[in-house]
């Protein structure tokens, strides 16, 4: 079943479509990285799924039900944005609050747990106000947390979180995740680290997804290769293509996407009389991945 699925889901701001016709899956279980440039209208969607925008058109159902179910509207947990809190009252005491407003059975032991979560044990009795920026994020998450959430729906979590503090959330999530099935949405602009992740992909532009994949899909599409420069890349080139299938020039390096590495191709060819330049092998990740398909997109609107 699909933890979050929207049908042709639509937000328009004076007249501009953010989200548009958006058909979204998002698999139980998963960790769904959501990916998309500067106002390319992650946030929107992400909190027209929590419920705190209306669609102008569409529909969303969360595990199965109308996302306006309120059984279903108590399992999410979500931070978009800034994390809502009162700027003189503590960590602890902020959390506190949430934990009594969602009216949890045992709201101290819960604010413990999730201070617990994301190491901010020591810094409970300090004033919002005074917490840097990584600790209010951090803070934000552990508000999330509270009451173990289903469904936890993350916008740009890791934001001004030190390399530390990224891994306490990365861990935290991954746990969260495998112990208790939890269902993560989790958009971010630092692709290296969700990469660490995603178990699924959504690329958005303009509103609207331009690729939904799961990582293992996409790692087969990022495949290894040996990039070669020689001291006569034409000639490399067709001698490469004697012995390898898939030989392919790009950004001044030829590429082989062959199974083997640097010391083969270097040799083979030397055996040949082309003099090696530069060899290394190296792996598509998915920041090269993404502005690929980024550039393509663009190439193919301009000659729309
Ligand atoms: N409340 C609003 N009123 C008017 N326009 C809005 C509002 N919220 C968002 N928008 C517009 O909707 C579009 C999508 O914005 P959104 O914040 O969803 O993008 P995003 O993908 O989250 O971007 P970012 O990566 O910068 O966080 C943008 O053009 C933005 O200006
Ligand atoms: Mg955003």
């Amino acid at each position: 079943m699909n933890a979050i699925e929207t049908h042709e889901l639509s937000k328009s701001f004076h007249g501009l479509n953010a989200v548009d016709h958006l058909d979204l899956r998002v698999p139980e279980g998963s960790i769904y990285g959501f990916i998309g440039e500067n106002g390319s209208g992650k946030s929107t969607a992400e909190k027209l799924i929590c419920g705190l925008l209306v669609p102008s058109g569409g529909s969303i159902s969360l595990y199965g039900r109308p996302h306006t179910d309120p059984v279903i509207r108590s399992q999410i947990g979500l931070l978009i944005e800034n994390p809502g809190c009162f700027p003189n009252s503590t960590v602890y005491q902020n959390l506190l609050m949430q934990a009594l407003n969602l009216d949890l059975r045992r709201p101290q032991e819960e604010v413990g747990r999730v201070l617990k979560l994301v190491s901010l044990v020591s810094a409970a009795g300090r004033r919002y106000k005074d917490c840097s920026l990584g600790m209010k994020q951090r803070l934000g998450v552990a508000q999330a947390l509270l009451g173990h959430p289903r469904l936890l729906i993350l916008d740009e979590p890791i934001n001004g979180l030190d390399a530390d503090g990224i891994r306490i959330v990365r861990e935290t999530l991954i746990e969260l995740n495998r112990s208790e099935g939890v269902t993560v949405l989790i958009s971010s602009h630092i692709l290296g680290e969700l990469s660490k992740i995603a178990t699924h992909y959504g690329i958005l532009r303009a509103g609207a997804l331009i690729r939904q994949t799961p990582a293992s899909a996409l790692s087969a599409e990022c495949r290894d290769f040996v990039a070669v420069k020689t001291d006569d890349d034409p000639r490399a080139q067709a001698i490469l293509r004697s012995r390898y299938s898939q030989v392919e020039p790009q950004d001044g390096v030829i590429r082989v996407y062959d199974e083997t590495d640097s010391s083969s191709v270097s040799g083979f060819l030397h055996q040949h009389g082309v003099g090696v330049a530069e060899i290394s092998y190296q792996t598509i990740g998915l920041e090269e991945y993404y502005l690929q398909i980024m550039s393509h997109q663009t190439q193919e609107s301009r000659h729309a």
